[in-house]
């Protein structure tokens, strides 16, 4: 894909067309001597749009004293970015507000990344020690009422903008600590968005839209940000409105469009170790709140019993999504969670309760030219010898790859006829020669 100079020099690295000095010396001097005139802790505590007036004046008389040969855009540059310092992001600014990236990775000082349409690029700002950085994190995490240090090295939260915020500090990771900020809004793709970019067919959106309706047990299985969450947010505009929608989170991402939906999000520890909710209460709660659906934004451990047993009694339908390679790798994982839950269950009688429980997993893929893609459509069938039965409905066939990188293939119906092709069919929906995708009618 093109290289976009707004931040990427030509090579893909070093700063950005129009920006081509590194200012962070400049904005250090002047931000020093802001801090040393200021008191920025007490300017931290107005309504922000005061702080940056404060801010900003202040940095325009230190500009012109300490620079007075900057002028022009230059200088304007400057003040904003002493402003960002003292009272935004710091040098993640610009890559916070630019709306076509997606993720902002901070690996060490000078080792900012970023993502944008599913390709990573090193971004032209740097911190100028580990310390500036603790210094941008502190400011992020502190009014969610979160800190890391020694003790609590790594911490997971999410902005009120809904933006998801990772930290790991040393000594878990040895030379600097990383940020990892995941901007994105789920909600940004719909069904038809996703269709479009191809992450999948109509024909496959119409079957997922049948099978939401027909209240299946879907799964949305994939690696780390191949798009599960989005997906399941998209797939999820199906779910008649006439339901009561109760989700669970850790922490809150989807935005569901439904009117009735309750959200719960999964509470961490505090300093002194009490008062976690896990996921796992909130699912045994949710049963209590007469849902008709239940959506679990991620089974991670022991809640995949319970969202078994929910799925089991009475709430079919239910949607989740699970870290994995494929869909066997998704069954072996709930699996496994159940297992390490320390229930005590013969295997087979997990099996059991999962091949009856679940009907339908979902792989997504983020292939080589970074787009992401659904890549199977397995379905549940039952159980033989102690195993878990399946079949495939949809695959990605890939014919090849593009000058230029971009993967070339199709997601194609495998032509096999879905066990639950029969109430399909009598509920209405037109499944014509076991194919799954026709058209709903
Ligand atoms: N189909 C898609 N096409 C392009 N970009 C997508 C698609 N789905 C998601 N994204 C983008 O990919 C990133 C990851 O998405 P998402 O959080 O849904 O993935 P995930 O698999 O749930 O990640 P995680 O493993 O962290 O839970 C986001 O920036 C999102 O906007
Ligand atoms: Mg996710």
């Amino acid at each position: 894909m093109a290289i976009d100079t707004k931040y990427v020099g030509a090579n893909g690295t070093g700063p950005a067309a129009g920006e081509d000095t590194d200012w962070t010396d400049i904005v250090q001097t002047v931000h020093l001597r802001l801090l040393q005139e200021m008191d920025l802790a007490a300017v931290e505590k107005l309504a922000p749009s005061r702080a940056h007036e404060a801010v900003a004046s202040a940095a325009r008389q230190l500009v012109t004293q300490t620079h007075p040969s900057l002028l022009g855009d230059d200088r304007e540059l400057v003040i904003r970015r002493v402003i960002e310092e003292a009272v935004g992001f710091g040098p993640l600014e610009p890559l916070l507000q630019d709306p076509t990236i997606s993720e902002v990775m901070v690996n060490a000082p000078d080792e900012v990344y970023f993502e944008r349409d599913g390709i990573i690029y090193l971004a032209p700002c740097r911190f100028r020690d580990t310390g500036h950085i603790m210094r941008i994190v502190e400011r992020i995490i502190a009014p969610l009422g979160r800190r890391v240090d020694e003790s609590s090295p790594y911490v997971d939260a999410r902005l009120p903008d809904g933006s998801r915020v990772n930290v790991v500090i040393p000594p878990l990771v040895p030379k600097s600590p990383v940020l990892t900020i995941r901007k994105f809004s789920p909600d940004r793709f719909h069904v038809e968005d996703l269709v479009k970019i191809g992450t999948m067919t109509q024909p496959v959106a119409d079957f997922l839209h049948a099978c939401v309706q027909q209240r299946l047990d879907i799964v949305v299985s994939g690696g780390t940000g191949t798009g599960k969450t989005t997906l399941l947010n998209a797939i999820s505009e199906y779910i008649p409105s006439r339901e009561r929608i109760v989700s669970i989170e850790d922490p809150i991402e989807m935005k569901l469009r439904q009117a009735h939906v309750i959200s719960m999000e999964a509470r961490h520890a505090n300093i002194e170790g009490k008062n976690e909710v896990t996921p796992r209460d909130l699912v045994r709660n949710a049963l209590r709140m007469r849902p008709d659906r239940i959506i679990v934004g991620e089974v991670r451990g022991a809640e995949a019993f319970d969202m078994l047993q929910a799925m089991n009694t009475g709430h079919e339908g239910s949607l989740t999504t699970v870290h994995a390679n494929s869909p066997r790798d998704a069954l072996s994982r709930i699996e496994n969670m159940v297992l390490m839950a320390g229930f005590d269950l013969p295997v087979r009688a997990i099996r059991e309760q999962m091949a009856s429980a679940l009907h339908l997993v979902v792989q997504l893929v983020r292939h080589s030219d970074g787009k992401r893609r659904v890549s199977n459509i397995t379905e549940i069938t039952g159980m033989e010898s102690g195993i878990i039965t399946t079949q495939e409905l949809y695959r990605f066939e890939q014919a090849g790859v593009a000058e230029g990188g971009a993967i070339q293939g199709e997601l194609v119906a495998t032509g096999i006829t879905p066990t639950f092709a029969e109430r399909f069919r009598k509920a209405g929906i037109n499944m014509e020669m076991g194919l799954p995708g026709t058209r709903l009618r």
